[in-house]
């Protein structure tokens, strides 16, 4: 009886954090993120070390939520959600123009539902559709935002 009621304590006290690891739900896609407020852009060329994977230009995008964050440089709240929008970049002319959309990144902030990478679900649409591109977005997003730990690992400011 004895040892039951200390198996019965532990899983108490264990399930929940086995649950908490699998609780991440996926990122919904960001519908109408094109009229949110632009933050910034850039154009990454090639020769960069990032070329292989963010090569082109991309415009990023908060929700009223994080803009809200972004203004003020505090943490984000639940339901902050900020866009990556890749576009191949084409030189034309002496200028660098869009081309078609290769990757809409998602950052979507809920602290318990995505719990293991920082209170961000991370993901990847594949160009204009809905498919999802990100299978481990601890290793392949937020290994790299983590280093962001001290502005809620968002790398974006927001210029005025
Ligand atoms: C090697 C580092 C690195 C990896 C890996 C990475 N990012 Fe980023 N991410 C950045 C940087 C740097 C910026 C800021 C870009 C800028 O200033 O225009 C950024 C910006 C963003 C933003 C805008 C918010 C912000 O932090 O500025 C989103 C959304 C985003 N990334 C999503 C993703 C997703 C989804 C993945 C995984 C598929 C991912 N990132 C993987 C470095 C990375």
């Amino acid at each position: 009886m004895r040892r039951l009621l200390v198996l019965l304590a532990a899983f108490a006290l264990f399930a929940p954090l086995a649950l908490a690891g699998s609780t991440a739900r996926p990122v919904r896609y960001p519908e109408g993120y094109r009229a949110w407020t632009h933050v910034k852009s850039m154009v990454i060329l090639p020769g960069h070390p990032l070329y292989d994977a963010f090569g082109g230009i991309h415009h990023i995008y908060a929700n009223p939520a994080a803009l809200e964050a972004l203004r003020r440089g505090s943490p984000f709240p639940d339901g902050a959600v900020l866009v990556f929008d890749l576009l191949e970049a084409r030189q034309e002319e002496g200028a660098i123009v869009e081309g078609a959309r290769k990757v809409v990144g998602v950052m979507e902030k809920h602290a318990r539902d995505f719990a293991a990478t920082g209170g961000w679900g991370f993901e990847a649409f594949k160009g204009d559709t809905r498919q999802r591109l990100v299978t481990d977005p601890a290793k392949a997003c937020f290994a790299c935002h983590a280093a962001q730990q001290a502005s809620d690992y968002v790398f974006s400011r927001f210029r005025p």
